[in-house]
């Protein structure tokens, strides 16, 4: 073993003393300032922010329509119900996500359907969903994985086609661009997640772009109890006590409070996403040539957003596996993740959908190698060194 660095998990010292988060807050004084004008200001729910927040992040995206939303879980569900899914439908969806995408469209009442992923962007396979189709398929519900477009040309040729419905789950989205135009237009709807973590941050919150006025017009009643005014305009300038209740609806509502947040990151778009993009081309350029890595790409005409940063372990090139290379990882000081462990490998979706694994061969390929490096946009050049550098002395130790 001479002349390998030891790694701390077998004795040696770690790279770093303290850990290095998966995750830091991209919230700077200009967000804390919003948010504290906005409590002054007395509009803590749904109010003039909301609004101006809709109308800059659909012009931000260049998408037509949509309601702003306290979740991109609440935007899935809102989706599916205004497009009308229900009991007794099978919606087609990825194993290769958060709980979200596929809890949600339990609770429409409609039937998960998982199919296999590909290997390239690791989302859908179209080919896969088309022979996932039955008489009962209703929807198509992508997830375009870690910041970059998954194919979904292809998905929505297969969806006029067959007569389906196409909702996108964009949730690590943000600030990706297929052929020049950011990504979310090719669904019916498509939902956004401003979650802590992601690419633009309301702490919570998300987006449900529609792609006509009156799913529009459904979405927001039904997000907002099927009551047919807002409170700022039940409040506001326009006053008055009456409303009508339309529709058996939810609270779904952005606040102002998260509007704030959401319109000084959304002035900071491109300075957030050219930061990550910084640390990707660091990894990248130090990594390449590495044969124990699997580099992430990006598929032709897309713009990536660099959620996540996910290599994965080549086979039988380390002595060690990929949970055994994570511990050794933590031990350096650094704090990586996983996106994600497959939806069917999960105790409640594995009773729902069984030992199913041996037909989605590609996500199991994928979960078997994967691993998330931290990726933020406060991450500093020598902190991105630092993980550069834990990776690569495991690789050197661990190489077989
Ligand atoms: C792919 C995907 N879809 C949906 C969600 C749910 O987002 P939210 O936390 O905004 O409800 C997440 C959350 O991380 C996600 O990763």
């Amino acid at each position: 073993m001479s002349g390998r660095a030891v790694p701390a998990l077998e004795g040696g010292s770690p790279v770093r003393a303290e850990r290095l988060p998966f995750f830091r807050s991209s919230f700077g004084d200009a967000e804390i300032e919003a948010v504290l004008d906005t409590l002054k200001s007395g509009w803590l729910t749904v109010g003039p922010k909301t609004s101006k927040f809709s109308d800059a992040f659909l012009a931000a995206t260049d998408l037509p329509f949509g309601v702003p939303v306290n979740s991109c879980s609440s935007a899935l569900l809102l989706a599916l119900k205004v497009l009308g899914i229900d009991e007794g439908d099978e919606v087609i969806t990825t194993p290769n996500t958060f709980t979200a995408s596929v809890s949600m469209i339990h609770q429409a009442g409609a039937s998960p359907v998982l199919a296999d992923i590909e290997l390239n962007t690791y989302g859908l396979d179209p080919a896969k969903v088309e022979a996932a189709i039955t008489d009962r398929t209703r929807a198509i519900l992508p997830v375009h994985y870690g910041g970059q477009a998954c194919y979904i040309e292809a998905l929505r040729e297969i969806a006029d086609r067959r007569g389906l419905l196409l909702v996108e789950d964009v949730a690590h989205g943000f600030g990706a661009e297929l052929h020049g135009r950011h990504i979310g237009h090719h669904g019916e709807a498509a939902a956004f997640s401003f979650y802590a973590t992601k690419n633009l941050s309301t702490g919570e919150g998300g987006y449900l772009a529609c792609a006509n006025a009156e799913l529009e017009e459904e979405a927001a009643l039904m997000g907002f109890h099927g009551m047919d005014r807002d409170a700022w305009k039940r409040y506001g300038d326009r006053g008055g006590w009456y409303y009508e209740v339309k529709r058996f609806g939810y609270k779904f509502n952005m606040t102002d409070i998260q509007a704030a947040m959401g319109l000084v990151q959304l002035a900071r778009a491109e300075e957030l996403r050219d930061a990550r993009t910084k640390v990707v081309d660091q990894y990248q350029s130090a990594f390449a040539g590495r044969e124990e890595l699997i580099l992430p790409i990006t598929r032709e005409g897309a713009l990536h957003a660099w959620h996540l940063y996910v290599p994965r372990l080549a086979k039988g090139t380390l002595r060690i596996g990929r949970d055994e290379f994570l511990k050794a990882l933590t031990a350096e000081g650094i704090s990586p993740s996983l996106h994600f462990i497959p939806i069917h490998h999960h105790p409640v979706h594995r009773a729902y959908h069984g030992d199913i694994g041996e037909s989605l061969p590609a996500a199991e390929e994928f979960y078997e190698g994967c691993f998330s490096l931290p990726l933020f946009p406060t991450q500093t050049s020598q902190e991105t060194d630092q993980v550069i550098e834990a990776v690569l002395k495991l690789l050197d130790f661990y190489g077989t």
